[in-house]
């Protein structure tokens, strides 16, 4: 008789988990659970004009950090609703949580009105057990013809639970933004840290099991919560949610050796997938196998209607392995261009060539159109060359180190006349702000776009001391801030983009105050960055 594999049953349940098929009848299951299992929070992701997936996760802290749920789907209930207390319902279901996904819950509601704010929670029913989550607030996006006048989006990175308070969060809620854009190392791998703020797990995470509690741990922050439960997310990774300085199936440095890399990735990959508010066809073309390096398909474009497009790009899962690394070893390293043989072999990519294809033709296709053009990626674009004065020295693991790479997407750029580009991006924990240019090597060279690299939430960076050099020998930027924590706010109108670079007095302490640290303006069109 012919059995299908444990993965690909356990894919086909999550499909039908989604919602994406209906639950046959009877199919309730409602297992007593003794306390409340919405410790996580919620969430929702991934909107379009008439959809928006919601997300939670069932969890009961056990003696070890483990989930003390039985392992049995439990069926979970959820409401949609137009108002904060629920007396309007604009659609309700039921979803399994299954364990094999680690109770998690993704709903992808359908036939919704564009453009709207909607109240979710869950629920668990049965005698003597009402448990109810925390309320969530979505949005769908605007319809593809419309003209919005404004979107206002939070960009954020990087934030090593050890490293401090998730404080920015609380003030992102009240900068009421209309989504987050989330651009890598949403949790970091390590077992803990020197000088630790808060204590971590204590071990490395590698296994499923592993990844699972360090989610847990992460999601069990308020602060996190409540900017999860303001509006929804956009989301990329980078290299942390696996291992520092992976390149698409070539393992990184740190920690202990793990012989099956591709399945240590798999498993990450799921943990993701699980803690994210992210569709189910996110996880169908593993359908072939993630353990043995099956892709896990997280790029994609949304539409603001017509004032501007999100392209989130994965910098991560499809790149070549790092140029010229020390002694041959993985991870990353500064290189000398003059040294390394391989630095201009266009053969290497960043973000594979399915990806570059994808991309290219979503520039092909929006070209002639106006609006604004976001490019949500993990890591800073434009160069920064660390040896002052003569000669180069570019950290291997940026889009420094894929110089090709860069400039194919800079050609693209030009070649489509794509309008008002805009390269978001995080993985440096510092503010660094300026200019896409034709030629990095000619400070005079058209202007392409522009670039906001954010800081981090939390996790730490190096001082400002080299600052003033770094922007001396790379004129393409015209800011650049290493100590601040924080996130950036764009408001974006059809005319220009603000761009505010919020940060936190201090992220080691639980209670801080927000501020703004410098505020910029590109006028559509223009390509320029202009303070104030
Ligand atoms: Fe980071």
């Amino acid at each position: 008789m012919h059995r299908p594999h444990p993965r690909r049953l356990l894919l086909r349940r999550a499909l039908a988990a989604a919602g994406t098929l209906w639950l046959p009848r009877g199919a309730w299951s409602q297992p007593r659970i003794a306390n409340n299992p919405f410790t996580l929070g919620v969430a929702s992701g991934s909107p379009l004009p008439d959809s928006v997936v919601l997300w939670t996760r069932l969890f009961d802290t056990g003696v070890f950090g483990g989930n003390n749920l039985p392992d049995l789907p439990i069926t979970v209930r959820w409401e949609l609703a137009h108002d904060e207390a629920f007396t309007r319902i604009a659609q309700s279901g039921q979803a399994q949580a299954l364990p094999e996904l680690a109770h998690s819950v993704h709903v992808e509601v359908q036939g919704l009105e564009s453009d709207r704010a909607y109240f979710y929670r869950f629920a668990l029913g049965g005698a003597g057990n009402d448990h109810v989550s925390a309320a969530g607030r979505t949005r769908t996006l605007p319809a593809p013809d419309a003209t919005p006048a404004r979107l206002r989006l939070a960009y954020a990175s990087c934030q090593r639970w050890e490293h401090g308070y998730f404080s920015a969060w609380r003030h992102l809620v009240a900068d009421a933004p209309d989504a987050v854009v989330f651009l890598g190392d949403y949790i970091y791998e390590y077992p803990g840290a020197a000088n630790a703020v808060r204590a971590g797990t204590g071990t490395w995470a590698i296994t499923l099991s592993d990844y699972r509690k360090r989610y847990a741990l992460y999601r069990g922050d308020a602060d996190l919560q409540a900017a999860h439960a303001a509006c929804p997310w956009f989301l990329t990774w980078d290299d942390h949610e696996v291992q520092n300085d992976y390149a698409g199936l070539t393992a990184g440095e740190n920690g202990p050796a793990v012989e099956d890399f591709p399945a240590r990735r798999a498993a990450a990959y799921q943990a993701y997938y699980e803690h994210m508010p992210l569709r189910a066809s996110v996880l169908t073309r593993a359908l072939a196998g993630m353990g043995s390096g099956a892709e896990m398909r997280l790029y994609g474009q949304v539409r603001f209607g017509q004032l501007a497009t999100l392209s989130l790009l994965d910098a991560r899962q499809y790149r070549s392995p790092h140029a010229c690394t020390r002694n041959g070893n993985p991870g990353s390293s500064n290189v000398d261009p003059a040294t390394c043989a391989v630095w201009m072999d266009p053969a290497r990519t960043l973000l594979g060539a399915e990806q570059e294809r994808w991309l290219e033709e979503r520039f092909a296709r929006a070209a002639g159109e106006g609006g604004w053009t976001l490019l949500g990626q993990s890591t800073l674009f434009g160069p920064r060359d660390f040896r002052r004065g003569e000669g180069r020295s570019y950290w291997n693991d940026g889009w420094g180190g894929y110089t090709p790479a860069r400039t194919r997407m800079v050609d693209a750029l030009r070649k489509h006349r794509v309008a008002n580009p805009v390269l978001l991006g995080g993985d440096v924990h510092e503010n660094w702000v300026g200019h896409v240019l034709a030629d990095y090597a000619d400070a005079a060279s058209a202007r392409v776009g522009v670039e906001f690299c954010g800081t981090s939430i939390t996790s730490r960076s190096g001082g400002n001391g080299r600052i003033p050099d770094l922007l001396a020998e790379n004129p393409h930027f015209v800011f650049a801030e290493a100590e601040r924590k924080g996130y950036g706010l764009a408001d974006i109108t059809p005319q220009q983009m603000s761009v505010a670079l919020r940060v936190v007095d201090d992220v080691a302490a639980k209670q801080t105050r927000i501020d703004t640290l410098a505020q910029f303006r590109v006028q559509a069109g223009r390509l320029t960055v202009e303070r104030g």
